[in-house]
């Protein structure tokens, strides 16, 4: 049993993603394709190199054209990575409107900061491009609601980044906890913990001659540049970013919500603050939230500056039901009977897994690509579709809404729409920089 959990976890990229839930009609299609997808990376500092690394993986497959930054520094950097990984120079651009005229390009993947996410994705579907955009889809709950709209609208694929949906052991047990592994599932535990250092008091200097900071800006209101928010840190302010429930949230509770079957709670509440350090971190660093449903519930526990684990785990999600439970996480799985006795477990045989590479280079990213690359290119049912990422992301954006105004907000369970809190309302949506509102 485990060397068969093993072969679908190590499986060469190529056909991995077809071993779920594929016909062998589909394989022969995909094999035989003589066209390999030609993608543009947007957004090349950190997790594009994930995205490097899955294209490479993927390499029969696929081909990257253009590399886009509004960094040059950064740009060329990225450039040379795949000169060197892949043996061939991609063209360079610092505005993606000028790669999205480009016909040769036909997928874009997105790995921007998160004010961009949305309106990247949208822009690409409208130039007939499919899009792979990192999660959180959006940076908003309305951004959200807006993307699925325009890929249905568009008419071309949108996966989302949350890996874990091609993981072949988080397939496999959720779909053994959807039969009855553990009785009826009621309640999931998603947690992620991290020692992040302060950012400090930001201050305003020169825009670095590399960077264009109007294009970095795009749909978010103009501020001065300040020495603390490119790149990464822009995650914990308000303007860019989601703090650490998108950031890292977002793949936990999707777990949990994937292995419960629940979409829209009917109740979130959250609380918690920035305890650790006094500086410019807009968002908290100790987050505890509650999703209720009728009869089940996930919570969410969150801490971005206190390394103390759960679980002897960083990270990862606890599935509980009415005979047992399973913890979930990268590396594999564990069950338990109803007393706490370990059943069963599962460990990925590689050394290839997210928890040994900080831009999450992994076997999960390479095969959700492996599914994104085969949805294009013989129709594959993709494992993120933009409306199932969308669900995830919006529930931890409106635990993001609780959490500011201090509140348990209701929702309706079909549209995940905040009820009867006018002030919670408007927070679905951003203020946008004059000629970058969202239409599609
Ligand atoms: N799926 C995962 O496991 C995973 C892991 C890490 C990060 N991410 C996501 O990837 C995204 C990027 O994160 P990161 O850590 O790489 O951030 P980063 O700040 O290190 O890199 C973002 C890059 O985007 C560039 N950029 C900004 N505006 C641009 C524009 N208009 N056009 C082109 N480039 C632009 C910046 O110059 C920078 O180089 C985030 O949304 C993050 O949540 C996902």
């Amino acid at each position: 049993m485990i060397s068969r959990r093993q072969f679908l976890d190590t499986l060469a990229v190529g056909s991995a993603g077809l071993a779920i839930g594929s016909t062998a009609k589909s394989y022969a299609q995909i094999l035989g394709a003589n066209d390999r997808v030609n993608f543009a990376i947007i957004g090349l500092n950190g997790r594009a190199y994930a995205h490097l690394s899955a294209l490479k993986a993927n390499q029969k497959t696929s081909r990257i054209t253009h590399v886009v930054d509004v960094d040059s520094t950064i740009l060329q950097k990225y450039a040379g990575a795949v000169q060197k990984e892949l043996g061939y120079t991609p063209t360079t651009d610092k505005d993606f409107r000028k790669m999205l005229q480009s016909k040769d390009v036909d997928a874009i993947t997105v790995a921007t900061p998160e004010h961009w996410h949305t309106p990247m994705a949208i822009a690409g579907l409208q130039a007939g491009k499919n899009v792979y955009v990192e999660k959180p889809c959006s940076h908003n709950p309305h951004e959200g609601e807006l993307l699925v709209q325009a890929r249905d609208k568009y008419g071309k694929l949108v996966q989302m980044g949350s890996q874990q949906r091609s993981s072949p052991h988080t397939i496999e047990i959720i779909d053994k906890i959807h039969n009855g592994l553990i009785g009826r599932a009621y309640f999931a535990k998603a947690w992620y913990v991290n020692n992040r250092k302060s950012i400090g008091i930001g201050k305003e200097i020169p825009v670095p001659a590399t960077l264009d900071w109007e294009l970095w800006q795009g749909p978010a209101p103009r501020r001065a540049y300040k020495d603390n928010v490119h790149p990464y840190n822009w995650h914990w302010f308000k303007l860019y970013g989601t703090g650490e429930s998108l950031n890292n949230g977002t793949h936990e509770v999707d777990v949990c919500r994937w292995a419960l079957g629940v979409d829209f709670p009917k109740t979130v509440t959250a609380s918690g603050g920035r305890y650790q350090f006094k500086d410019d971190w807009q968002f908290y660093d100790t987050l505890v939230t509650s999703f209720e449903y009728d009869d089940k519930m996930i919570s969410w526990d969150g801490r971005s500056c206190q390394g103390m684990r759960l679980y002897d785990r960083e990270r990862g999600s606890v599935i509980m039901g009415t005979n047992g439970s399973v913890l979930i996480d990268r590396d594999g799985y564990e069950v338990y009977d109803h007393s706490g006795k370990k059943s069963d477990e599962f460990k990925v045989n590689t050394a290839k897994t997210s928890s040994a590479d900080l831009t999450g280079r992994d076997s999960m990213t390479d095969l959700h690509f492996a599914n994104f690359i085969a949805g294009i290119q013989s129709g594959q049912k993709l494992h993120a579709p933009i409306e199932v990422g969308n669900v995830s992301v919006t529930m931890l954006q409106l635990s993001n809404i609780a959490w500011e105004l201090n509140r348990e907000l209701k929702l309706n369970q079909k549209t995940g729409h905040i009820l009867d809190d006018p002030k919670a309302q408007q927070m679905r949506t951003r203020e946008y920089e004059k000629g970058w509102e969202l239409k599609i």
